[in-house]
């Protein structure tokens, strides 16, 4: 299925092909994995609640509601799959939400995982985040997890500029991804993915402009998986 370009939010950003063949590779990947949590973590489903407890209390100090400066009007969730983050924490903190995710099935599949609630879902996009262009000064947070390592660095900068322009005032873009401490970023020939290294994400999130305002490691994960770790970012 193509990518949904009736919306003016994604746009073919490059004619550049040179990366056509890992975007397809990541795509055809994730075609084939099931709508469903465990699909969505790999075979680790039973990680969600830790992880989402945890990113609930790294976002919650931010928020006006609990005395911090960033709105809780609307949230956008970036390589949102079927929903899972939307519905366990963006909609539980945020009157509006929007997920993008280039996997068409797992657009379809959201608004039954969702439930009720997505109907607070303003809008689902279907788009690589590559092609992806946020509103202007729109939300108030972008939640990027388990998503980052599917775009090049050069797409990740130009990713994160646009995102930048995307937030409102004190709005704040939160990333959490796995992190290697090989001596150098892996590449995933099975989902087509890179695993950076913490200082190389950082790295990338610098060259695009944007400040560390706070980075914390997720606890209470296998020891068997990658250090996850979350950063929120101005
Ligand atoms: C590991 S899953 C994580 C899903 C969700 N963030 C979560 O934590 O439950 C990765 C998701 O990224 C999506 N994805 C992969 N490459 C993408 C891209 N270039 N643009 C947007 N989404 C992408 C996949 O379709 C899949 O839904």
């Amino acid at each position: 299925m193509e990518e949904s370009k009736q919306n003016s939010e994604c746009q073919k950003i490059t004619n550049d092909h040179e990366n056509d063949r890992f975007y397809e590779a990541a795509k055809k990947y994730w075609d084939a994995v099931t709508p469903n949590v465990n699909g969505m973590l790999g075979g680790f489903a039973q990680i969600s609640p830790t992880d989402i407890d945890g990113s609930k209390a790294f976002l919650r100090p931010f928020l006006t509601i609990s005395g911090g400066k960033t709105k809780n009007h609307r949230a956008l969730d970036c390589g949102s799959g079927i929903g899972r983050i939307t519905k366990r924490l963006l909609l539980s903190m945020f009157q509006k939400v929007d997920m993008v995710d280039q996997c068409q099935s797992f657009i379809d599949q959201a608004k039954t995982y969702v439930g009720a609630e997505s109907s607070r879902v303003e809008n689902f996009f279907c788009c690589g985040l590559q092609n992806f262009v946020p509103k202007t000064s729109h939300y108030d947070i972008i939640w990027c997890q388990w998503v980052l390592g599917h775009l090049t660095d050069d797409d990740l900068i130009l990713f994160f500029k646009r995102c930048k322009n995307g937030l409102t005032s004190n709005g704040l873009i939160i990333v959490k991804e796995n992190t290697t401490s090989s001596p150098k970023t892996e590449f995933d020939e099975n989902d087509s993915s890179f695993t950076r290294k913490q200082d190389q994400l950082k790295d990338l999130m610098k060259k695009s402009g944007l400040t560390i305002v706070a980075e914390q490691k997720q606890k209470g994960l296998p020891k068997s998986l990658l250090d996850v770790y979350m950063f929120a970012l101005q």
